[in-house]
């Protein structure tokens, strides 16, 4: 017979702490049906034109690998790498650049690829720095929209799916750089009996 302990110390998944347990919100399998849906709606807006996509690290890379590869035709790829000051989860709009472009944008079709839009801060100081430099079109395509947390006048143009105010893992999302490899989008919780500890 197990021990307890042996027990618990099963359910725990390589990479996940004892105290967290993760519960699959969007699985990999609608991830992967929906960006080829995203990526249907981006071409037939842009049907001919080469599209620019600028990933927001690190969130977005697993993401923007995928909606590359629907995209089809001419696509190139650029990063940049904001953080946002804030006390635990929250932010407080303060936006800081860790990373900028390597290219110029100036008169051409980008596309902006988020994994999560939230408060809507980053987004926000992202497009007014975009907008600046002149592209022919800026577009924004997120994965997840918390619609009840926004608080920036921001909307993306090609949403994946809108997800309730819960703090989310997976596909390039992480909980303090853990669980970014996940196929799947999930709920983490922490505690005792699912009790959830992180505010957002
Ligand atoms: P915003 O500026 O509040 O919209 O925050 C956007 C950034 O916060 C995202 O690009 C993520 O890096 C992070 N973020 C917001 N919600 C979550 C979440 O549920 N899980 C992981 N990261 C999140």
């Amino acid at each position: 017979m197990p021990t307890k302990a042996t027990k618990r110390s099963h359910r725990v998944k390589p990479g996940q702490r004892e105290e967290e347990t993760l519960r699959v919100l969007i699985s990999h399998q609608r991830i992967r049906e929906r960006v080829r849906q995203m990526a249907q709606e981006i071409r037939r807006d842009f049907p001919k034109e080469p599209i620019h996509l600028i990933g927001v690290l690190k969130g977005s890379v697993l993401f923007l690998a995928d909606l590359a590869r629907e995209l089809g035709g001419e696509v190139s790829f650029d990063f940049i790498s904001v953080s946002s000051y804030g006390k635990g989860m929250d932010s407080t709009g303060e936006v800081k650049m860790n990373k900028d472009l390597d290219v110029s944008i100036e008169g051409r079709s980008v596309l902006v690829v988020e994994d999560i839009l939230d408060t809507g801060l980053t987004l926000k100081y992202l497009l007014l720095l975009f907008e600046e430099r002149k592209p022919k079109h800026l577009r924004v395509a997120v994965l997840l929209d918390k619609v009840e947390r926004r608080i920036a006048d921001v909307k993306a143009d090609y949403t994946g799916f809108v997800i309730p105010n819960e703090f989310v893992v997976g596909y390039g999302l992480d909980y303090d750089e853990r669980y970014r490899n996940l196929p799947d989008v999930c709920v983490v919780r922490l505690g005792p009996r699912g009790k959830t500890k992180i505010e957002v």
